[in-house]
């Protein structure tokens, strides 16, 4: 009698190639993945990323910081000295092996949101992430006349993606002539001195964020606003109570509204 040789199971994971890394600060880098052919996503959603370490792969959550279309695939990743993934991930090389999930998913997409006139795109430290999506996917501009990106982090340095925000991305074949014309950067610092200080919560209650944006009034309004909020616990559950006490709905994917919310994924 013989046996028929067992069946190999597929991987539950794409096993893709490590393109380039970029170290911003010890706190922390990005890096971009080759894109498996099967991969479909939403700008804006997350999937889930990891190594084959052992005695197990880890695996974790991260937003997908590409546009939908995007070739390669792009993360923003905090480094946590312990962290059971980020402390092996921030070693990662060119040309080495990473796992990712095959079910991208989230709820900061254009989808779970009622059209509107403005969007605000407001993060800390590496919520930036899906905005990085978002804000280079031109549906986008479409959808919105203007898309300001609040970025809230603790030192200069953390301001990643800066050099995109302020000039790269008006060059972008696909979204720069938009980006000129409808997108504004508002990055502001918490703990040393910059040219805008304060949490995006102050900055919005004492109507400073108004101001500064050239919009005569000192709250959001329900009528032309929408907001995605990516970041820390503490700053979504602040940031969605100053939007409700405004008249904001929160969105998903099921029944759009005018925000939607989603925390940072820590490795
Ligand atoms: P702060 O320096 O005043 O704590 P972290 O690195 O801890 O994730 O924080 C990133 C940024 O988010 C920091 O600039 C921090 O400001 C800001 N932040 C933290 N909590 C809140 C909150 N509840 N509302 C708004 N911003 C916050």
């Amino acid at each position: 009698m013989t046996l028929a040789a067992p069946e190999a199971k597929p991987s539950p994971y794409n096993h893709q190639t490590v393109l380039w890394v970029k170290h911003w600060t010890d706190r922390l880098f990005s890096f971009a993945i080759s894109r498996p052919p099967t991969l479909r996503f939403r700008s804006g959603e997350f999937i889930m990323i990891g190594l084959a370490l052992e005695p197990k792969p880890i695996l974790r959550a991260y937003s997908i910081a590409s546009p939908g279309f995007a070739d390669e695939i792009e993360f923003l990743s905090i480094k946590v000295p312990d962290g059971p993934l980020t402390s092996h991930l921030l070693h990662i090389k060119p040309g080495d092996e990473v796992l990712m999930g095959k079910k991208p998913t989230g709820t900061l997409v254009l989808d779970a949101l009622k059209g509107g006139k403005r969007l605000f795109l407001i993060s800390t430290g590496t919520g930036l992430a899906p905005f990085l999506s978002v804000a280079r996917d031109p549906e986008t501009y479409e959808r919105f006349e203007q898309v300001i990106v609040v970025h809230t982090v603790r030192e200069v340095a953390e301001l990643a993606y800066r050099d995109l925000f302020e000039k790269d991305i008006f060059d972008d074949e696909l979204v720069g002539e938009q980006a000129r014309k409808q997108l504004v950067y508002y990055p502001t610092v918490t703990r040393e001195p910059f040219e805008r200080m304060g949490r995006i919560t102050d900055r919005a209650t004492s109507g400073d964020l108004f101001k500064d944006l050239g919009i005569d009034r000192d709250r959001f309004d329900p009528a032309e606003d929408r907001a995605m909020i990516c970041g820390s616990m503490a700053m979504i559950k602040d940031v969605a109570a100053l939007l409700e006490s405004h008249g904001l709905v929160e969105g998903a994917n099921s029944e759009p509204g005018d925000f939607v919310i989603e925390r940072a994924f820590v490795g």
